[in-house]
């Protein structure tokens, strides 16, 4: 086997592979180096999501034609002066990006020094295509075309140039909020797309992130022990199905660092579904020796000296921040969105039809005043009932307005609606509580608050309960019964098949132990991966919540409602259950005014 030197064009090629792997990497490569130059003004034209063409312009510090042609071959860069790779501040600092994506490509390189003229420098595929005097302002502007078009290899990989042109912009977002103090522009097969202009941090980040995030965000700035976090996250009821809108910096950078977007998961561990994701701008800025950014050929990683302080920094800022925010829910200005509130007008004229069916509109209200058990039990049967209920001059309130509103936060318990849902009012407006999702909340942060003082109260059941399973569900909850114990749940192998129960947690009431067990062994399979014994536990008792919450459907006392009510108000993370949907919504007095157009 002989060895060989590999020509320095296929060296390049095999560089491109790593560095420029679709158009939106090498226009990234191309904006940044922008930035490294010093530009006020980034312009990007895009033609075919950027299979067909790719333009970028600055009014940087421009090349002399020697320059030029020195910034076309590899390794070479004006980004390290000294030696000191650990301590880089520029995007680049290889000398890689412009020689790769040349190797592949048909490139026109143009730029101009202030005060001398322009040079114009061309290369197809790594080979010199000509050169010669140019007419452009100070700056540079470099034209990419037909990339990857004589590499099938690559350019089997290439998507649709929708979707191309979606990863570009996803690109010039990222240096875009990274570089809030440059103005850019993009256009996509001729038409503006977007127009930046110059202008502080947040107010960047809140051009580029959906606006929703004005209501739905929480503002971000915390610093520990010389590492400091900004930025913007939303509230968890705010998320989306696809984790595309978590941008992340570390000292500007904008990177797809795993430690980071593991971080962000863990913050909202048990807030969110584990499908869901939240939306994120985030800026870690730590001391230059701290970080290693030579790790990722595309520099998209990075790597922490000290990892672990990071991760704490992230989830520990935005935990505390979740937590003073938690009883906000993102659903309270969503339900107030009159579209998402049927109109009751028609209804006393549909009853006055008398039909079947209308009876029914009855018996889903159901009155809170103890004074009116009977109805609020039976519904309304007899359609005589019902159109004298509705057709009564109303009352302001289902229950006697005797006495002023309280002022609670979530309100006084007025009724019961579907045996569902919980109506409130409040002193400023409506509050509708979705009475499973709440309560599942409250005894998870019950357990949880428990578990963390180190008292758990569990409930020894008098009679233990054996409890029939399959055998590998057995070991599976046997293997796990140290931690089940912590959480209160004390059970023991009683058999091949059967497991024996002797206390459960006070936190969960009465409860089906059965269903328990067969759930949790179910949750222990399906945990069996590599979390964390926290992230189990939290999972676990999750699973536990929610068979220790009340049931929708179930009717509650108006003094249940009301103890309710209160709990959440002093519970943290009350806003949300334990998969992320809100547990209550309000509809303002002046939505409701609106909604009878009275304003
Ligand atoms: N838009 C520009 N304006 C001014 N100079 C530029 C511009 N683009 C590239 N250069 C010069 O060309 C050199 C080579 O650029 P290239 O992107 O290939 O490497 P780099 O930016 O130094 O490192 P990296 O490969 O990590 O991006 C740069 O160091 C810089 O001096
Ligand atoms: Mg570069």
């Amino acid at each position: 086997m002989s060895i060989r030197r590999l020509p320095p064009e296929l060296i390049n090629r095999i560089a491109a592979g790593e560095v420029v792997e679709r158009p939106a990497s090498a226009l990234k490569e191309l904006v940044e180096n922008s930035l490294d130059a010093g530009a006020n003004q980034v312009t990007v034209r895009l033609y075919a999501g950027g299979l067909e063409r790719i333009e970028v312009s600055d009014d940087g510090c421009g090349m002399a034609p020697e320059e030029m042609r020195l910034a076309l071959e590899r390794h070479a860069t004006s980004k390290l002066p000294g030696d000191a790779i650990d301590r880089v501040t520029s995007f680049g600092f290889r000398g890689e990006a412009l020689p790769s994506i040349a190797s592949v490509s048909r490139l026109t390189l143009e730029s101009r020094v202030r005060g001398a003229d322009g040079w114009r420098i061309e290369v197809d595929h790594g080979e010199a295509a000509g050169e010669g005097p140019a007419a452009l302002p100070p700056g540079t502007r470099i034209r990419i075309e037909g990339l990857f078009d004589k590499v099938p290899a690559r350019r089997k990989f290439l998507r649709s140039p929708r979707a191309e042109y979606a990863a570009c912009l996803d690109a010039v977002k990222r240096l875009a909020m990274a570089r809030s103090d440059v103005g850019f522009t993009l256009d996509h097969d001729g038409r503006r797309i977007l127009t930046l202009q110059p202008t502080e941090p947040p107010a960047r980040v809140a051009e580029l992130l959906t606006h929703e995030l004005d209501r739905h965000g929480i503002g971000i700035d915390c610093t520990r022990d010389g590492l400091r976090l900004t930025g913007v996250i939303s509230l968890p009821t705010f998320n989306r199905g696809v984790a595309d809108q978590q941008y992340l910096f570390v000292n500007s950078r904008p990177v797809k660092d795993r430690l980071l977007v593991g971080a962000l998961r863990a913050a909202y561990r048990d807030l969110i579904a584990r499908d869901r994701h939240p939306i994120a701008a985030l800026f870690v800025d730590v001391p230059l020796e701290e970080v290693d950014v030579n790790v990722h050929p595309a520099k998209t990683e990075v790597r922490f000296r000290d990892p672990a302080a990071v991760r704490g920094l992230i989830v520990g800022g935005l935990r505390h921040a979740l937590n003073e925010e938690s009883g906000r829910s993102a659903a309270r200005e969503q339900a107030a969105a009159p579209v998402m509130w049927t109109s009751s007008a028609d209804l006393p004229y549909r009853l006055r039809e008398g039909t079947a069916e209308q009876s029914e509109a009855g018996v889903g209200l159901m009155y809170a005043h103890p004074l009116a058990p009977s109805r609020e039990r039976e519904g309304v049967n007899d359609v005589a009932e019902a159109q004298r209920l509705f057709t009564e001059a109303p009352a302001a309130r289902a229950e006697p307005a005797v006495e002023p509103v309280p002022t609670y936060p979530l309100g006084v318990a007025r009724g019961q609606v579907a045996a569902t849902y919980i109506v409130a009012e409040a002193e400023d407006g409506l509050v509708i509580v979705d009475q499973h999702a709440a309560h599942e909340r409250l005894v998870l942060e019950r357990m949880r608050a428990a578990r963390e003082g180190g008292a758990v109260a569990r409930q020894a059941l008098l009679i233990p309960e054996v409890v029939e399973l399959d055998e590998p569900e057995c070991d599976r909850l046997e293997g796990a019964a140290d931690e089940l114990a912590g959480m209160g749940l004390d059970l023991e192998r009683f058999g091949p098949t059967a497991m024996l129960v002797r206390s459960v947690p006070a936190a969960l009431g009465r409860t089906d132990v059965a269903a328990l067990l067969a759930d949790l062994a179910a949750e222990i399979a399906e945990l069996g991966g590599p979390l964390s014994l926290r992230d189990k536990l939290d999972h676990v008792a999750a699973t536990i919540a929610c068979h220790g919450s009340v049931r929708a459907g179930r009717i509650l006392s108006v003094a249940e409602m009301n103890a309710l009510l209160r709990e959440m108000e002093v519970t943290p993370r009350s806003g949300q259950c334990n998969h992320g949907r809100p547990t209550w919504v309000k509809l303002g007095h002046g939505e409701i005014e609106k909604l009878f157009g009275r304003k």
